[in-house]
């Protein structure tokens, strides 16, 4: 991906944060206020189509996209910088991102669920091959591999916990946080198998084209977070 790596996202020198759509926008918000990153009115106008946004920092664009994109964007160099969970860096592992800080917002976990009334009879330790709905084949096969079990994955985009009910699979990897979505659907976490966290995600070219300029959003992040953990 060596040739397609290389920050090609500004338009002159403005450099693109990628943002992820959803939940998280919510804790991220706080943070970017902390940051000085403030985006134009439409970035909150849910009657808008636009997909990128002007902020308080001329030198900065944002964009919003799926949270499984915003490391792809980074990765292409489509975007310099990113806010991406530690789930969809570790799934895509892109050698291209650089990832210096934990932001310490959007916890929950990635973990295995199945029904209930399964559960209560199903014993892990017998598992030699499993099938897996998910949108995280990478980590499943891996984290299963090295229990010494083949884990055959269905990938799914989303609504993971209808999956079993609907005789797709028995078990699912899904994200879980306040674990209403599994109880709603009558399914139990029987194992987590990472905390996921999100993350500053760097496009190495671009760090290393232009170090002053993303170097100092990464300080301006570090800065924030800092004087969050001492306010708090
Ligand atoms: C995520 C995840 C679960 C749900 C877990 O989906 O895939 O379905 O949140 O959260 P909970 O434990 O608080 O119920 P999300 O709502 O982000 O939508 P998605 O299916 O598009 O990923």
């Amino acid at each position: 991906m060596s040739s397609t790596a290389l920050p090609h996202a500004g338009k002159g020198d403005k450099l693109v944060l990628a943002v992820p759509k959803g939940r998280i926008l919510k804790e991220l918000r706080p943070l970017m206020q902390k940051v000085g990153i403030e985006p134009e009115p439409a970035f909150d106008d849910p009657a808008s189509r636009q997909l990128r946004f002007a902020t308080s920092n001329p030198s900065l664009d944002l964009i919003r996209v799926r949270s499984f994109d915003v490391a792809t964007f980074v990765a292409f160099g489509g975007a310099h910088l990113g806010i991406a969970g530690s789930d969809v860096l570790e799934e895509f592992d892109f050698e291209e991102i650089y990832v210096p800080i934990d932001l310490n917002i959007g916890h929950c976990h990635l973990s295995v669920a199945e029904l209930k009334e399964f559960a209560e009879q199903d014993d892990p330790q017998r598992w030699s091959h499993i099938r897996v709905a998910t949108k995280y084949p990478n980590i499943t096969r891996r984290h299963f591999a090295a229990h010494g079990i083949q884990a055959e994955c269905i990938k799914l985009n989303g609504a993971m916990e209808l999956a079993p009910t609907l005789g797709l699979c028995r078990r699912i990897v899904d994200l879980v946080s306040t674990g209403a979505t599994l109880k709603a659907n009558g399914l139990v976490e029987i194992e987590r198998i990472m905390a996921v966290s999100s993350r500053l995600a760097v496009n190495r070219p671009a760090l290393k084209t232009m170090p002053d300029a993303v170097g100092g959003w990464i300080e301006r992040f570090e800065a924030a977070l800092t004087h969050h953990k001492i306010a708090s």
